[in-house]
């Protein structure tokens, strides 16, 4: 609805990113009132799927009543309380529980956030606490790689080194050391097999510990299978062999799993479908299944002593958040994670990704396509780029799937899939019969012109 008070055209007071942000302005952007399951539908009434569950976090669909009576029974009961001065609230000590136990790290220890950016953040934050204490305060660098993306703050954005935005916002790059993505069917050399691959990735970060001085290098962070760049899966080896490397130098692994974590992949975490020991992992999205704000921090347990000495020495672990451990954040985490045991989740998704990973692989031929990636529930098909124009061809698939009533996010000329996990074989083929016919029109139109 256009709002009478301004006229015709529209001018949004709110700002709407990832866009151009005059064309957000004045155009109606899409506006989603109504979710049902894996669907939701505008403000036209237009029904569309979401294939990548808004921002790869809608895990249960966006009408599971569960959810929302968690949120409704515990704002009844306490809707607000902040977690910090030795108080806290039954959620949150309860959901650390949990979290704790689930982990894949000896003697896990939790600290909860509001979103991924901010766990990622705070991370980083308690590594240069850790180190000072440690008597190593120049150890603050962080390797990431190259397209992944850890977050929006000002430490987080410059992790995965988009060349455009960290040019854009101008961001502090100097304590940020980035390396290739292991995108084998991007990357490889002519010639190169997927071992030589690994092995030139994996010398490459190397080289670029030396480079910088290893002891001024404080962790390594990566998604382990990176959506933002594609949805780029690691080759064998890679991070087997980047746990050793990393060993070696006394640097730690952060293993962002605010996309996967939480079954995308087949397992409960990323980690344990790669076989990858993280010594710090973070959480978000999926954790309340994105109906309700948190992210939470995980430290095994040697990390999470180092914070305690550096408490010890300094009297006070000056840190909190209002919102970390937010009752009502904190109760829908909990009973999102009872919804994935007692539905069994995991085993729901074991059952439905490979219809998914058998529909993508069927456009392997297809004229159009350049590569396939996928594991668990969530896979990309990456177009052939236009000579011309990179990207041309996403953004027609763009339009094209919104007009089939698709949603899917896009990165360049692939088109990333992650629909909520509670998609039924059905509506996975659904989802992927609604692709093809954009693709269909796509072709079309470029054979048109
Ligand atoms: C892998 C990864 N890490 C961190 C973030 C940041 O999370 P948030 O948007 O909740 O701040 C995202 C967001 O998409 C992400 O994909």
């Amino acid at each position: 609805m256009l709002d009478p008070r301004r006229g015709n055209a529209p001018d949004n007071a709110t700002l709407i990113g990832f866009t151009n942000l005059r064309r957000a302005r004045t155009s109606r952007p899409l506006v989603i009132e109504k979710g049902r399951g894996i669907f939701l539908i505008d403000e036209n009434g237009r029904e569309y799927i979401e294939g990548c569950s808004s921002f790869y976090s809608a895990a249960l669909g966006f009408s599971e009543p569960e959810l929302v009576e968690a949120a409704i029974r515990q704002m009844r009961q306490l809707p607000a309380y902040a977690s910090g001065l030795y108080r806290t609230v039954p959620a949150a000590l309860a959901l650390g529980e949990k979290l704790a136990a689930m982990a894949p790290m000896a003697n896990a220890r939790v600290s909860f956030a509001s979103t991924g950016s901010e766990a990622n953040d705070f991370l980083i934050k308690f590594m240069r606490f850790r180190n000072a204490h440690r008597g190593e305060p120049q150890r603050v660098k962080i390797i990431a790689r190259a397209l992944s993306y850890h977050g929006a703050t000002i430490a987080t954005a410059p992790l995965g080194g988009f060349p455009g935005t960290a040019r854009a916002f101008n961001l502090p790059m100097q304590d940020v050391i980035t390396v290739s993505q292991p995108d084998y069917a991007n990357n490889a050399l002519a010639g190169e097999d997927e071992a030589a691959f690994t092995a030139r990735m994996l010398a490459e970060i190397e080289q670029a510990i030396e480079q910088a001085g290893p002891d001024t290098v404080g962790a390594m962070i990566l998604d382990p299978v990176s959506y933002s760049a594609g949805c780029i899966v690691p080759p064998a080896g890679y991070l087997n062999g980047l746990r050793t490397l990393l060993d070696r130098y006394g640097i730690l692994l952060f293993d962002d799993e605010v996309i996967t974590g939480f079954c995308r992949t087949g397992h409960m975490f990323a980690s344990q479908t790669f076989g990858m020991r993280p010594d710090c992992m973070t959480l978000a999205k999926a954790l309340s299944g994105a109906y309700f704000p948190i992210s939470a921090i995980v430290m095994d347990g040697n990390f999470y002593d180092g914070l305690e000495q550096g408490s010890e020495k300094e009297g006070t672990f000056s840190h909190a958040a209002t919102y970390g451990g937010h009752p009502v954040a904190a109760a829908v985490a909990l009973r999102m994670i009872e919804i994935i045991e007692e539905r069994d989740i995991l085993g729901h998704v074991r059952k439905v990704a490979p219809r998914l990973q058998q529909l993508l692989a069927s456009l392997t031929d297809h004229p159009m396509v350049f590569n396939i990636r996928s594991v668990g529930l969530g896979g990309a098909v990456q177009l052939h780029s236009r000579t011309d124009a990179v990207g041309a061809r996403g953004q027609a698939m763009q339009e094209a799937m919104m007009a089939e009533g698709l949603l899917l996010r896009v990165v360049k000329d692939t088109i990333n899939f992650a629909p909520p996990l509670i998609i039924t074989q059905a509506e996975v083929e659904e989802l992927f019969a609604r692709f093809c016919r954009a693709l269909e029109t796509v072709q079309r139109a470029e054979h048109r012109a």
